[in-house]
C-alpha cells in the first residue's frame, strides 16, 4: 500500500480529486497518511477532515527561520514514513534537505505545459496570466518529480488543454483544472502505486501493467 502525504497552501481541489479518486477506484493501493498545509487557513483542510484523514499545518510564520521550517517539515515527513509526497497546490519553495530525502519521491502538479510558463514567479493565477499574454493557442498541465530546480524535475505526464479566444485567466485556470490537473495528477499516483513509473538518466518511462 502505497503511503502518500498530500501538501496544501489552498483550495485543495486537487488534494479533492485525489480523495475522489481512490473513493471511487480510480486509484488502488494507496493511503492518503497525513495532508499538510502551511496554511492554517486553507479550505484544503477542511476537504481533508471531511473525509477523515488526519490533518497538521506546518507553517513558515511559526517558525523564526526558514531553516526552522524546512527542518521541522522534513522531520516531519520523515516520522510519519510516507512513501511519496504529493504538492498539490504547495505555494513553499521545496528545500533541499526535503529532496535528498525523498529523491524521485516528491510529485508535483503544475498548470501549465513545462517547459513554459513555469519556474520563479509561475505559480497559480499568475500562470494563466503569463499564458495569455503571450497569445499561446495551448496550454495545460504537467506532473513532475521535484529535484533542486524550480519546476526542472524529470517530467512523467502532460495533457494539453485549448485555450478560447475569450478566456480570462480564471476561466482558463479552470478548464485546465477539470480537463487536465484532476486528471493526471491522480493517474499518476495510481501508476506510481502499482510501481509502473521509473527514472533513469532524468527521464521517466511509464511501464506497461
Ligand atoms: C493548481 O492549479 C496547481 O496546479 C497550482 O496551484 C493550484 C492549486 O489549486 N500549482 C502551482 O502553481 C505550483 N507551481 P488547488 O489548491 O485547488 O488544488
Amino acid at each position: 500500500m502505497l503511503k502518500i502525504a498530500v501538501l496544501v497552501s489552498g483550495g485543495g481541489t486537487n488534494l479533492q480529486a485525489i480523495i475522489d479518486a481512490i473513493a471511487d477506484g480510480t486509484i488502488t493501493n494507496t493511503k492518503i497518511e497525513v495532508v499538510v498545509s502551511s496554511n492554517p487557513r486553507a479550505y484544503a483542510l477542511e476537504r481533508a477532515m471531511n473525509a477523515g484523514i488526519d490533518t497538521v499545518c506546518i507553517s513558515p510564520k511559526s517558525y523564526t527561520d526558514r531553516r526552522g521550517f524546512h527542518q521541522a517539515l522534513t522531520e516531519y515527513l520523515l516520522q510519519r514514513n510516507v512513501d511519496l509526497i504529493v504538492l498539490a497546490g504547495f505555494m513553499v519553495v521545496i528545500p533541499e534537505i526535503l529532496i535528498r530525502s525523498f529523491r524521485n519521491r516528491i510529485i508535483n502538479i503544475h498548470p501549465s505545459l513545462i517547459p513554459s510558463f513555469c519556474g520563479k514567479g509561475y505559480y497559480g493565477i499568475h500562470v494563466h496570466e503569463a499564458a495569455l499574454a503571450r497569445g499561446v493557442k495551448i496550454s495545460g498541465a504537467t506532473v513532475h518529480f521535484v529535484d533542486e530546480g524550480t519546476d526542472t524535475g524529470p517530467i512523467i505526464m502532460q495533457k494539453a488543454v485549448e485555450v478560447l479566444a475569450d478566456d480570462t485567466p480564471e476561466t482558463l485556470q479552470k478548464r485546465i483544472m477539470e480537463q487536465a490537473e484532476w486528471k493526471i495528477l491522480p493517474c499518476v499516483i495510481n501508476l506510481i502505486a502499482h510501481d509502473r513509473v521509473s527514472v533513469r538518466d532524468n527521464k521517466v518511462r511509464i511501464s506497461k501493467d
